[in-house]
């Protein structure tokens, strides 16, 4: 037990007393609150867990919350790492494997992004059906650890079907207007030309952002079920006149997070046991 993972995983392991959560909630800007949500909640700051990165950016906290959420036990990371902060990438590789070494199953990500598509309004919902990686990364590289994953792994299904489908049920009895769309993840941090936006779109995005592609490539290596679901907080630039901000960003995912909490609630409610 001397890797990064594993160190990570028996910290909080003990930090856990035995409780056993299967489902990673990951919140990204401006959408954190949920993680106060949880009830019989324990908080572990990240500067708490030794070789566990501290996130930077404002809007993220930095946080672990444990507890329970519509009933089901959940961990929530309140605060992401964001390669452009400089993490490298198998950052967040190690860190999904400590997660699998402690039992999680399901990983429910969320982020806010700017929408391509002028049918996607700043405000709306979109479940990610699947993504293309810009990054210019990948979590993976490196030396592969074989009893993770395999060193070649498919993302033919990393947006688990099964899972799109109950997403959309859960929206509709909600009566949350829930779009499916695909994420185009850039490393950031500035934010698009127009003219990349513009390629982007014939390339078939519905919605650039700078997270979540390395989380949700690293969770589908270890065979976890990914969910994933943004915040559309603005047009990109050059769409409808966009031009985006952090404060735009974190004010329109702000505004959102009333009902993204009620569908991520109601998502949990419905995820099978086991
Ligand atoms: N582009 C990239 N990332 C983003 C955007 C955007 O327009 N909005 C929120 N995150």
């Amino acid at each position: 037990m001397t890797d990064l993972s594993s160190q990570i995983a028996k910290q909080i392991k003990k930090l856990l007393s035995g409780r056993q959560p299967e489902t990673l909630l990951i919140l990204g800007s401006g959408l954190s609150s949920l993680g106060n949500e949880l009830e019989n909640s324990t908080v572990i700051p990240y500067s708490k867990i030794k070789g566990f990165p501290v996130s930077s950016v404002v809007g993220h906290e930095g946080k672990l919350i444990y507890g329970t959420l519509s009933d089901k036990e959940v961990l929530c990371m309140q605060g992401r790492f964001h390669l452009y902060e400089g993490y490298a990438p198998r950052i967040v590789a190690d860190i999904i494997k400590a997660f699998k070494l402690l039992g999680i199953k399901n990983l429910l990500i969320t982020n806010a992004a700017g929408s391509l598509n002028p049918d996607i309004a700043p405000g709306s919902l979109m479940l990610i059906n699947d993504h293309l990686n810009f990054s210019g990364f990948n979590p993976l590289i490196g030396p592969n650890d074989d009893k993770f994953g395999p060193r070649f792994p498919s993302l033919a299904e990393l947006y688990t079907p099964k899972y799109l489908k109950l997403a959309h049920k859960a929206a509709k009895k909600l009566n949350i207007n829930l779009f499916d769309g695909v994420y185009c993840m850039l490393s950031g941090p500035s934010y698009e030309t127009a003219a990349e936006i513009k390629a982007l779109r014939i390339l078939g995005a519905d919605a650039a952002g700078m997270s979540t592609v390395p989380e949700a490539i690293s969770a589908a290596y270890c065979q976890m079920k990914v969910i994933g679901i943004s915040t559309i907080t603005n047009y990109c630039t050059g769409v409808k006149g966009g031009n985006p901000s952090h404060e735009e960003t974190l004010e329109t995912a702000h505004k959102a997070s009333a009902n993204l909490a009620l569908l991520i609630k109601q998502i949990i409610k419905e995820l099978p046991n086991g």
